[in-house]
């Protein structure tokens, strides 16, 4: 974690960072967030993020709790006082601070901030030898496109996912078909060589790295789809892979053990990652 943290209005040490107990994010899970990536210092599809946090914010009727210029303003601070090159920036609005009630405070509530840093490993064209997956049915709410603070499905699933060994949970609707991972977008080739991943609706997160490999698969002329996969069709793929502000685009070679085509780093999944790590490195550095 970086050495700093950004707590409604102030850079504090992130050792001593606190919020009320009141918070309705700490209540309620009453908040949404955003994940922004840094490489090389630079922020991954900043604005794009800020659009989903805008959105998210709006859905459930929390207000802005700084302007957006502002917001642009701190994080680059945050990232500088952390000196940030690569890794994670989140970023955490709820509702505020009130007396406990579920329904939202009848008095204006000021909107609460956190924002935090993380270091990671600088991520490279280099896919790595690819993860394993485990399915688990989706138990999630109808409203899965607002990028919420209430995780408690998505740990659970991400938890079993990783008790078996694998990396990441695929999780699996009443029709059988896979719609996300626990905290990524999930994607397969078809034999004959198409792209799919499933459409933005309710039942999924709008991922920025999923927009963004889109637009760069289609400069590539793949072959895009936006369709429902089951299970059985993914286990059947050439090629499977997951994107996220967390892990860029990760090759996925295992399905509830089952090998996915050959069991190796498939050669789209591949040109992919390095088309988006080219992506990742337009743009300005701030650190
Ligand atoms: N997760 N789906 C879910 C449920 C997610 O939580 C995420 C992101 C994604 C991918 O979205 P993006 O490409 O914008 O990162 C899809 C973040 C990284 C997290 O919770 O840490």
């Amino acid at each position: 974690m970086g050495r700093y943290a950004y707590v409604n209005g102030r850079y504090v040490d992130h050792q001593q960072a606190s919020v009320h107990i009141e918070d309705r994010g700490y209540q309620l899970a009453d908040g949404v967030y955003e994940v922004v990536g840094i490489r090389d210092g630079k922020m991954i599809d900043e604005a794009l993020h800020i659009d989903r946090l805008d959105r998210s914010l709006r859905e459930l009727r929390i207000g802005w709790p700084v302007a957006r210029g502002t917001l642009g303003f701190i994080l680059r601070e945050l990232m500088r006082r952390n000196s940030l090159r690569d890794g994670l920036i989140y970023m955490q609005v709820t509702r505020g601070v009130a007396r406990r009630d579920h329904a939202f405070p009848t008095t204006p509530v000021k909107p609460a901030l956190v924002i935090t840093t993380k270091n990671t490993k600088h991520l490279g064209a280099d896919p790595g030898p690819g993860v394993a997956v485990k399915s688990q049915r989706d138990i999630r709410w109808e409203r899965c496109d607002i990028k919420t603070i209430a995780l408690l499905p998505n740990v659970l699933a991400k938890q079993a996912a990783r008790e078996s060994g694998a990396y990441e949970a695929w999780l699996v609707d009443d029709q059988g078909c896979v719609t996300e991972g626990a905290s990524t977008n999930a994607w397969i080739v078809t034999p004959d060589g198409e792209l799919i991943t499933r459409q933005t609706d309710n039942g999924i997160l709008a991922g920025i790295t999923r927009h963004t490999l889109k637009a760069l698969a289609s400069s590539m002329q793949l072959k895009f789809v936006e369709r429902p996969f089951t299970l059985a069709e993914a286990k059947k793929a050439k090629e499977a892979f997951i994107t996220s502000a967390t892990s860029f685009v990760t090759p996925v070679v295992k399905i509830d053990g089952d090998a996915v085509g050959d069991g190796k780093v498939g050669p789209t999944a591949r040109r992919l990652r390095e088309e988006y790590v080219r992506f990742a490195g337009e743009g300005e550095a701030v650190t």
